[in-house]
């Protein structure tokens, strides 16, 4: 997932599940996001993908640096908290000349963390901010060996295009997925 907007000052979110709560992540959390993505990416893709990209995207895209660039340009991090602890994180954006869509543009739970609730309830924050700033679409690419296509898919999202991106050298295999917000079958997502 090549990157899955709300404003980046959306503040905490009074959701739980199994003793997680949500917190809006500010760049001060940058270090404790990269850490998340280098602590889960190596089980998402090392059994598909080239070590070599798998590295280049994590320095790519969760270097501090790259992070507090990303904050900078309007994507809202979400924490998900056990306690003091991060155990997983979303980013989401507005798609640029689309006013009604929302890009999910990350969305990784710890290995340990899996299965527990927290992937939904990551998600049903971002619908919670994406109707409120006035976009009833949720976007995101998603790998096509991913089995996370199974999750979004039992979310309610849908396949709506396949695409095959280059990116430095390698090409991302992706799924586009969308979730309308306003049809009935969004009801599920708020059953948490
Ligand atoms: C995909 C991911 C975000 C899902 O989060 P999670 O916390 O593990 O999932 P949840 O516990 O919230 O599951 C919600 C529902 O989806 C189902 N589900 C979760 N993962 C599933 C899978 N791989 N296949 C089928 N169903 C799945 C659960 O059974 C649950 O169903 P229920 O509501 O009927 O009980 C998480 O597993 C993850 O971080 N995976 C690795 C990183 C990744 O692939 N991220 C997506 C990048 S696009």
């Amino acid at each position: 997932m090549l990157p899955c907007a709300g404003s980046a000052t959306h503040d905490f979110t009074p959701m739980t599940s199994e003793d997680v709560t949500l917190k809006a992540a500010t760049a001060a959390d940058a270090p404790a996001i990269r850490q998340l993505a280098h602590d889960s990416w190596w089980t998402t893709y090392g059994g598909y993908l080239d070590r070599g990209q798998i590295s280049l995207m994590l320095e790519l895209i969760y270097s501090e640096a790259s992070l507090l660039a990303q904050f900078e340009t309007g994507q809202s991090f979400t924490l998900a908290m056990r306690g003091h602890t991060p155990v997983g994180f979303t980013g989401f954006q507005p798609k640029p000349a689309e006013p009604h869509t929302m890009r999910i543009e990350k969305l990784y739970i710890l290995p340990s963390e899996q299965g527990r609730g927290t992937g939904k309830l990551l998600i049903n924050h971002v619908a919670q901010a994406a109707l409120a700033g006035g976009r009833p679409q949720l976007e995101l690419n998603v790998n096509r060996n991913n089995p996370a296509v199974t999750f979004y898919q039992r979310l309610g999202f849908t396949v709506v295009d396949t695409v095959d991106t280059p990116y430095h050298g390698y090409v991302l295999n992706d799924y586009v997925m969308q979730k309308d917000l306003r049809s009935p079958n969004a009801a599920p997502l708020y059953g948490i």
